[in-house]
């Protein structure tokens, strides 16, 4: 049997598909290349020793999804990561997202809802906008979504969601994912972000680096114990392994409902100043950094409840925010541009 990861080559996908490897789980890869690089499966292979098949298809490419499962009949699971990501790119151009992300994931489920091949979908916290409780529980009631690439991933749910009612025998987990930061501890992956980094860390270690002037904190006036907004920052190995648990759960029909929602994060509130201060301690660092206007459409402080996957897949986080910031310098130091 083999496992299918669809943007197996992105930030948070390759460090999924090393595990897998490492777990000794047959892996096929498919990644269009346009926001990953082909070198990405070097790191794999050199961090596991092996290489995953890899295919270059769009997932929302009918003919390429058709060869693909005409090509591997042993597909017996999927992780579905292929889609942008980039919310303020999604506020300036809505169909790009409309079509990739939406477009992409109902060519996937065509092909598994009949197949009745399980699925594992890459979600986000931002289906809930700004809580009205925190830390935020699954069943908190979801606003509508401050961007089009938050509305994929809300409608993305909702396709998934109806398909398990409408076809019995097919299965889903939906990982809402708080913000992944750092690195596999190698330093041969992590997240290469293309062009001005959108996310807090990828922008902060190019700054210490000296790729950019200077880190702006977007906004320190905020109803916060320092003003600066909180997040839930998670490492990505924590979320990859949260992938991995989710996969044996769903394969060994562990799940009570069809369609089951899991927050991924660590459930820890951290803000924007915290967070260099954390930086700066497990690195040694200083991190040039000036107060700022808020980011039009940021929420104030989102972290997640973390109870409900721990107590019904047993998983965790166990890495500490410096060690999620270390294994971020590491990568940063040596990146190759
Ligand atoms: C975090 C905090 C910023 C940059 C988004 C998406 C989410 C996921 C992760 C894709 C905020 C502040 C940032 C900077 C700053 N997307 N910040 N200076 O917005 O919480 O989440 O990215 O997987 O779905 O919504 O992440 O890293 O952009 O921002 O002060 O240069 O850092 O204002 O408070 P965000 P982020």
């Amino acid at each position: 049997m083999k496992i299918l990861i669809t943007g197996g080559l992105g930030y948070i996908g390759s460090h999924v598909t090393t595990l897998l490897l490492q777990n000794n789980i047959d892996v096929v890869v498919i990644d269009n290349l346009e926001n990953s690089r082909i070198q990405v499966l070097d790191g794999i292979k050199s961090i596991t020793g092996k290489l995953p098949l890899f295919r270059k298809i769009d997932v929302s490419n009918e003919s390429e999804m058709n060869q693909l499962f005409d090509e591997f009949t042993d597909i017996g699971g999927v992780i579905h990561f292929a889609a942008f990501k980039s919310v303020s790119e999604s506020v300036s151009e809505p169909l790009k997202y409309y079509n990739n992300n939406l477009g992409g994931l109902q060519q996937l489920l065509k092909q598994i809802v009949t197949r009745s091949i399980p699925l594992i979908f890459s979600s986000s916290c931002t289906v809930y906008g700004q809580s009205e409780t925190l830390p935020i529980r699954e069943d908190e009631p979801l606003k509508p979504a401050t961007s089009p690439y938050g509305s994929t991933k809300k409608i993305g749910e909702q396709i998934i969601e109806d398909c398990c009612k409408a076809y019995p025998d097919f299965k889903a987990i939906l990982l809402r994912y708080f913000n992944p930061i750092g690195a596999h501890s190698s330093a041969k992956i992590g997240e290469y972000p293309v062009g001005v980094p959108q996310n807090l860390v990828p922008y902060l270690t190019q700054t210490v680096r000296g790729i950019r002037p200077v880190l702006k904190v977007f906004g320190s006036s905020y109803d916060t114990p320092d003003g600066s907004c909180i997040r839930d920052y998670i490492h990505v190995m924590d979320l990859a392994q949260a992938h991995i648990e989710s996969l044996d759960y769903l394969l060994k029909k562990k799940n009570v409902e069809a369609c089951e929602v899991y927050n991924v994060g660590t459930g820890n509130g951290v803000s924007v100043l915290e967070l260099i201060e954390s930086f700066e301690s497990a690195t040694g660092k200083k991190v040039p950094f000036e107060l700022s206007d808020p980011r039009p459409g940021d929420t104030v402080s989102a972290y997640a409840d973390p109870s409900k996957i721990e107590t019904n897949i047993g998983w965790k986080a166990r890495y500490s925010l410096e060690e999620s910031l270390y294994s971020a310098w590491k990568w940063e130091e040596n990146i190759k541009n």
